[in-house]
C-alpha cells in the first residue's frame, strides 16, 4: 500500500517533487522545438492592464502585435481571452486561440482549452513547429517567463493606474536583438526585442 503511494522513479511520496522539477526542465526554454515568444506592451512600471482591459491602444502597436502573432498558436489566460472577446466580439482571428483555465466546464467555440500552462504549450507545439506565443495576462506571463525564448516588448514612456503587471525580466533577457523608437499623439514608446544571452 505504502509502495503504491511512492514514485516508481525516485521513491518519493506522490506527487513527486523531483518528477515535477524534471518535467519543468524538459519543457522550458526550447531546445529543438518551437520557439516560445511573447509580444507584450508595458508601461514604465511594467503595467499591463486595469480592470481586465489594456492600458494603451496605440494603433501601430496593435498592428505589430497582429503581425508578429498571426498564423501562430497563442496561449492566453481565461481572463485575457474574455477581455479580447469583449473588444473584438470573437477570438483572435487567424491564430489558434488556446485558453488556460482551471474551470473544467468552461468552453468557447473555436478555442482549444488547456487545464495547465504545460498542456497549453504542448498543444501549441503540436500545431506549430516554429513559434508558439504566450498572450498573457499577468498570471500566465509570470508562470511562462522561465519558458519564454523571445520577448517582443513595447515599452511605453508612460505610467498608469494598473492592477496587473509583467514580471521582472531584465535579469533573464539580457540580449537585445532589436530596438526602435516611436511616437504616437505625443506618446513615446520603444519596440525592444530581447532574448536570453
Ligand atoms: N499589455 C499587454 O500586452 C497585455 C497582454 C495580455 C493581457 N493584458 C492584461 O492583463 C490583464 C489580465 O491578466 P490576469 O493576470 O488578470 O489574468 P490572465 O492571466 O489573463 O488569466 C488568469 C486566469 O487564467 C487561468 N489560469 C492561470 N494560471 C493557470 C494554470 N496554471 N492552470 C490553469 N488555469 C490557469 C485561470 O482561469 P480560471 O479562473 O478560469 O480558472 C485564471 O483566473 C487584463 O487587464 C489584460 O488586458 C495585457
Amino acid at each position: 500500500m505504502e509502495d503504491a503511494e511512492r514514485c516508481a522513479e525516485h521513491g518519493r511520496r506522490l506527487p513527486c517533487a523531483e518528477c515535477r522539477k524534471l518535467r519543468n526542465r524538459r519543457i522550458g526554454p526550447s531546445k529543438g522545438s518551437s520557439k516560445i515568444c511573447a509580444v507584450v506592451a508595458i508601461g514604465k512600471n511594467r503595467e499591463l492592464g486595469y480592470e481586465g482591459k489594456l492600458l494603451w491602444h496605440i494603433p501601430d502597436d496593435l498592428k505589430r502585435f497582429k503581425q508578429l502573432t498571426l498564423g501562430h498558436p497563442i496561449i492566453m489566460g481565461r481572463k485575457t481571452f474574455e477581455s479580447i472577446v469583449g473588444y473584438l466580439g470573437r477570438p483572435l482571428p487567424e491564430r489558434t486561440n488556446i485558453v488556460v483555465t482551471r474551470d473544467a466546464a468552461w468552453k468557447h467555440e473555436g478555442v482549444i482549452i488547456a487545464s495547465s500552462l504545460e498542456e497549453a504549450i504542448a498543444k501549441g507545439r503540436e500545431l506549430d513547429e516554429q513559434e508558439v506565443h504566450i498572450g498573457g495576462g499577468a498570471e500566465i506571463y509570470k508562470q511562462a517567463l522561465p519558458l519564454i525564448d523571445k520577448l517582443c516588448l513595447t515599452i511605453i514612456d508612460d505610467t498608469k493606474e494598473a492592477d496587473t503587471f509583467f514580471p521582472p525580466y531584465d535579469n533573464q533577457f539580457t540580449k537585445k536583438v532589436f530596438e526602435e523608437a516611436h511616437e504616437w499623439n505625443g506618446l513615446k514608446y520603444r519596440w525592444v526585442d530581447l532574448e536570453r544571452a
